[in-house]
């Protein structure tokens, strides 16, 4: 009989032990899936507030893209960008369209790792200079290149070190010096950034790229001036900005499409895969016309601009606007913030509620010391599975519980959520 320990045993004789699955002892074998819900092999049902990392974006197999998923595999499957297809120009233009300032021409690809590759590429190719400044505590990707961008020790494998990588200070108040306002913090990360171009650079730099709320490093929150500060110094130094949108795009961090258009800045390329798609394997590279055209030369993606990828994420993103997710994302969002904040009075074991949108996350301390709790963080996650309710988790320590439901996500499951993280809560505490 099929069931999830007999797979689980044949995984671990054929897959790379390093594709870890949530729940340690206890994964779930997924089966099938219908909008906010999806099933394990025992016929077991979850409601699902990660949708695969932030990823299924609009639910689950959602009949009306399916539907166009379909149409197109019917009529045209494959070209490469040997040829052109009208789906990856509509897209284009769409994408073109509703991300903010000069941002017009496209680069598609197959994931995020691959469109930060291509953004850095375009930035050194447009700079004439090869060093690329990001975050501590950012995610990339897993190329060599990303791996290198990324600045959180567990995701930097097999000796990573490009030279021309230079990371710097976050603004991760949170965890700042004991005792900073937000406004210090942001204080200590500009100056962090003007000495390293000082120390670390010739004076001039390529790029600096950061996403708008760090993801995988715990749902970060910058404080509001943050990126207005930082960005005059990276243009002073000859820099383009790169903003990684990959978790942050597509309503998700509500009322904007982008998540940078929340800090009133204007970056000269930007990211985007996971949501955008639906599922569908997609990474897009978007620059403004001088710095996509400075890539001069041949490069190409097989199966960037797939017709089928591009048709299913083009109805996703219209199905998008057809529900004005956004408003739902801000609405749903300051509701689930709400309740968080609540819990976070409630509960010593949370020692910050933060996030935006439907984007929120607690991260689960030692009560008084406030050291990050991994263990605890898991046990949470394990109970709210056992509960019916699927959750993420993210951070350098491993200790931060990320909440990131499907942007047309309802009331009724919002409140049903809550209960379950509540009653989880308790028994932890
Ligand atoms: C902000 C960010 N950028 C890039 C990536 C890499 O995307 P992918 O896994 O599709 O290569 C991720 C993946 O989690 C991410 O969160």
């Amino acid at each position: 009989m099929t069931n999830s320990a007999a797979i689980m045993e044949r995984y671990s004789q054929v897959m790379f032990p390093a594709a870890a699955p949530y729940h340690g002892d206890d994964p779930l074998v997924a089966d099938r899936a219908k909008d906010q819900y999806i099933w394990d092999v025992e016929g077991k049902r979850y409601l699902d507030f990660f949708g695969g990392i932030l990823t299924v974006s609009v639910g689950h197999c959602n009949d009306e893209i399916t539907e166009r998923t379909l149409a197109q595999l019917q009529r045209l499957q494959h070209t490469s960008t040997i040829y052109v297809n009208e789906s990856m120009v509509k897209l284009a233009e769409k994408v073109a369209a509703l991300t903010p300032g000069r941002l017009q021409k496209c680069f598609f690809t197959n994931s995020g790792t691959e469109a930060n590759e291509t953004a850095v590429l375009a930035a050194r190719m447009y700079t004439g200079n090869p060093i690329v400044i990001t975050l501590r505590h950012a995610y990339s990707g897993r190329s060599m290149l990303a791996m290198s961008l990324s600045a959180q020790r567990p995701w930097r494998l097999g000796g990573v070190v490009d030279p021309y990588v230079k990371h710097v200070r976050n603004p991760y108040t949170f965890r700042a010096p004991a005792g900073m306002t937000r406004e210090q913090v942001v204080d200590l990360c500009v100056q962090d950034l003007e000495e390293t171009i000082a120390t670390s650079t010739e004076g001039r730099i390529a790029a600096f790229m950061a996403e708008p709320i760090q993801g995988a490093g715990g749902f970060i929150v910058p404080p509001e001036d943050y990126f207005r500060r930082v960005l005059p110094i990276v243009r002073a130094a000859g820099g383009v900005f790169i903003a990684d949108e990959v978790q942050t795009g597509w309503g998700r961090t509500g009322g904007k499409w982008c998540g940078i258009e929340h800090w009133g800045v204007e970056p000269d390329l930007m990211t985007f895969a996971k949501g955008m798609g639906n599922g569908s394997p997609i990474g897009c590279t978007i620059a403004t016309p001088e710095v996509a055209d400075a890539v001069k030369g041949l490069t190409f993606s097989t199966f960037g601009g797939n017709p089928v990828t591009m048709a299913t994420t083009l109805a996703t993103i219209e199905y998008m606007e057809a529900h004005d997710t956004p408003s739902n994302c801000a609405a749903q969002g300051a509701r689930m913030a709400e309740k968080l904040a609540e819990f976070a009075a409630e509960f010593p074991i949370i020692g910050e509620a933060r996030g935006m949108g439907l984007m929120q996350a607690i991260e689960i301390v030692q009560p008084r010391t406030l050291e990050p709790d991994a263990a605890r963080a898991a046990a949470f996650v394990d109970s709210c599975k056992a509960k019916g309710l699927l959750l993420g988790k993210g951070g350098l320590y491993g200790n931060v519980v990320r909440i990131a439901p499907h942007l047309n996500v309802s009331g009724d499951d919002m409140d049903i959520a809550m209960d379950i993280i509540g009653s989880a809560l308790a028994e932890l505490s």
